[in-house]
């Protein structure tokens, strides 16, 4: 698959850099930069200041994990402890509503409609009434493999560099599959006689895709930025794209946060020879002359299909389509119980590659607080909170509408600050080309560069802890960092294998504008990696790359790894094997892997039923280190989960224990 991106090591297949120029710092910093083999050296309770277990404290009267450990794999299967279960439902292609087209390689655009989406990400679990035994799973599917999707002539042709396009076009019905196989599955489940689940038709059953209408909401609605000629008054946007992972809110909806949505545009302007994209679309790097699979180019289907060209073509912007950039990069809310409700993009929380969302506990009369960070190197963790206060019998969708969006600064000393990226302050000026909030929000990154935010090593899952309240942020890696660049909160230079930081906010009160933090766990081998009390990761916990992050009930946390799927297994990766999901313990720092995935894929998205006592969990892109070469032999590099010589495809585990027990205790 042609991308119109830079792979390098470590950084995830999906996952654009961005290289932004480093900010001013603001304030009084301590200079002193923090190499890693200081990190080592002092272990992390002395690189910075330690919030919550003094060294000599942590690893002690920890009883929260209770399972004993998986080996790394390299296996193409999943492995889990011993006492546990493990059933797989819901692959891409599974028939869920409609006609029920069962699943073939050669289905069509509009059998994919019907069916579960490809690459499944974030994901929520649902209750109906409090039952335990069913409910609505919500799966994002965050983007695809043409690959591996069509029977048509262009599938013929694969394994070469823009091999899916036939002279220089794409068959409709292949672009249209791969939009349906974008997007968000709602599906009823139920726990069926033999202790397996299964997917059961149900009136709630849901496919959101691409092509799927929707609605603008927050001080973006309306404005110049989004006025299309698909929605002239700027209040509509057709579909969401590269759903990465999501979050549930107190009002029981579901937030799916698209990403890596830059690709799939291109925008060609230029002026006197050289490059001219508006900022609405070069701070989140929208290519130039190719965009990710093409779907500009399809030979038919009208505006839905063309509309990924965002080049200037006409004298007006509802004549063409230089404004659909701007109507992605959201945080979009979906209400699973409401089969009919149009899903709404919710701007005021920002726009940015959206990695996910997590809220605060959500206290009545208090305002609503949630976090979000944008994956790509160099960029930045967010909050956002509610200008209303918080009521659990009126909360919903439009308490996201009106608030404050904030960007964190991670100074050196273990303290922290929130700057508030709203018009007029924090010099987001018209002099300084901030000339409303919509303008502000519509160029988050540029805002929060403005106002000198910590550049992050690639922040993507956030987790808030149910029992103390500190909120976690995994900062995946970051390459390109240089040796010039490195601050306490990202000590590392070439930071290859990521690392987790976690703060609480002043005086406990998610919408303080201060904060004190500090590192969790740094990623790595038996050399590198370390853990809350500066000792080194072992073969139980060593791990690389963290991304998924998600406390359950009991306070246990959940970390998943994301190492790049042409990394996997090769050079400094090889002693992490294949991707993984491990359990954390946030009082004593102990780390146990408590789960393997297949070969080529990442483990992502985790939920649980009310009880803790059924785990669901993603494995994504299965067989995508596969090469072309490799392909156009006709080997794929995994068959999980049919095995034998069957396509790979993404699908969710469903995790039990034998003795009916908590997941994790
Ligand atoms: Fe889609 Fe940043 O992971
Ligand atoms: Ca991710
Ligand atoms: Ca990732």
């Amino acid at each position: 698959m042609s991308q119109a991106i830079e792979i390098i090591p470590g950084d995830g297949g999906d996952e654009p850099p961005c290289l932004e120029t480093g900010n001013p710092r603001f304030g009084d910093l301590v200079t002193r930069r923090l190499k890693r083999r200081d990190v080592l050296a002092g272990g992390l309770a002395t690189a910075v200041v330690a919030l919550f277990v003094r060294p000599g404290e942590a690893r002690t009267g920890g009883d929260r994990l209770d399972f004993k450990p998986v080996p790394v794999s390299r296996a193409d299967s999943v492995t889990f402890p011993e006492g546990y279960r493990v059933n797989v439902i819901l692959p891409w292609g599974e028939p869920v509503l409609g006609r029920m087209p069962a699943f073939a390689v050669d289905n069509s655009g509009e059998d994919q409609a019907m069916q579960v989406g490809s690459h499944h990400d974030g994901m929520h679990f649902f209750a109906i009434d409090g039952h335990t035994d069913g409910g609505l799973l919500v799966i994002n599917h965050e983007y695809v493999e043409p690959r591996l999707m069509h029977a048509s002539a262009s599938g013929l042709k694969l394994g070469a560099e823009d091999a899916y396009l036939i002279d220089g076009r794409r068959p409709a019905d292949d672009v249209l599959k791969e939009m349906n196989a974008h997007g968000v599955s709602v599906v009823r489940i139920r726990r069926e006689a033999d202790g397996g689940w299964a997917a059961v038709p149900d009136p709630h059953n849901r496919r959101i895709t691409a092509l799927t209408p929707m609605e603008l909401a927050g001080p973006v609605r309306g404005s110049d930025f989004v006025k299309t000629k698909y929605s002239p008054n700027g209040t509509c946007v057709r579909g969401t794209l590269n759903n990465c992972a999501s979050g549930a809110t107190p009002w029981n909806t579901y937030l799916a946060a698209e990403e890596n949505w830059a690709q799939y545009f291109r925008n060609d302007d230029s002026k006197d020879g050289k490059p001219d994209q508006p900022r609405e679309h070069s701070q989140y790097q929208v290519p130039r002359g190719k965009t990710r699979y093409h779907w500009e180019l399809a030979d038919s289907g009208g505006d839905a299909f063309v509309r990924f060209d965002a080049s200037r073509k006409a004298p007006s912007p509802v004549e063409d389509y230089r404004n659909e950039p701007n109507a992605f990069g959201w945080m979009v809310e979906i209400d699973p119980f409401r089969p009919d409700a149009v899903p709404v993009k919710r701007t005021a929380l920002g726009r940015f590659a959206h990695e996910g969302v997590v809220f605060a506990p959500a206290v009545e009369g208090k305002p609503l607080v949630c976090y979000s960070g944008d994956d790509a190197m160099f960029q930045f963790i967010y909050k956002f909170v509610s200008a209303q206060p918080f009521s659990k019998a009126g909360a919903s969708g439009h308490l996201l509408d009106d608030g404050t969006l904030y960007v964190a600064r991670f100074n050196d000393d273990g303290t922290g600050d929130w700057l508030a990226l709203a018009v007029g302050q924090n010099g987001l000026t018209s002099e300084n080309g901030f000339r409303s909030q919509a303008e502000v929000l519509v160029n988050t990154r540029a805002a929060a560069k403005h106002v000198g935010a910590t550049r992050m090593d690639r922040p993507e899952w956030g987790a808030v802890e149910p029992t103390t309240g500190a909120v976690y942020f995994t900062l995946t890696n970051n390459a390109k960092r240089k040796p010039d660049e490195v601050d306490k909160a990202n000590p590392h230079a070439e930071n290859y294998f990521g690392h987790i930081v976690r703060w609480t906010e002043e005086d406990a009160d998610h919408a303080a504008t201060r904060f004190r933090w500090e590192l969790f766990v740094i990623g790595g081998d038996q050399a590198s990696g370390r853990d809350l009390a500066g000792l080194p990761l072992d073969e139980n916990n060593l791990f690389a790359c963290p991304d998924g992050l998600w406390f359950d009930a009991e306070g246990r946390l959940w970390i998943q790894t994301d190492i790049s799927d042409n990394s996997l297994n090769k050079g400094r990766y090889e002693p992490f094997g294949n991707n993984a999901m491990l359990c954390a313990d946030p009082q004593t720092g102990e780390i146990r892997r408590f789960l393997t995935g297949p070969l080529g894929q990442e483990i992502t998205g985790v939920t649980t039923t009310p009880d803790g006592r059924t785990m669901f969990v993603n494995v994504q892109h299965p067989g995508a280190h596969t090469s072309a070469d490799e392909f156009a032999q006709g080997r794929l590099g995994s068959h999980w989960p049919a095995g034998g010589s069957a396509t790979p495809r993404s699908a969710t585990l469903v995790i039990t224990r034998e003795d009916g027990g908590v997941v994790g205790a």
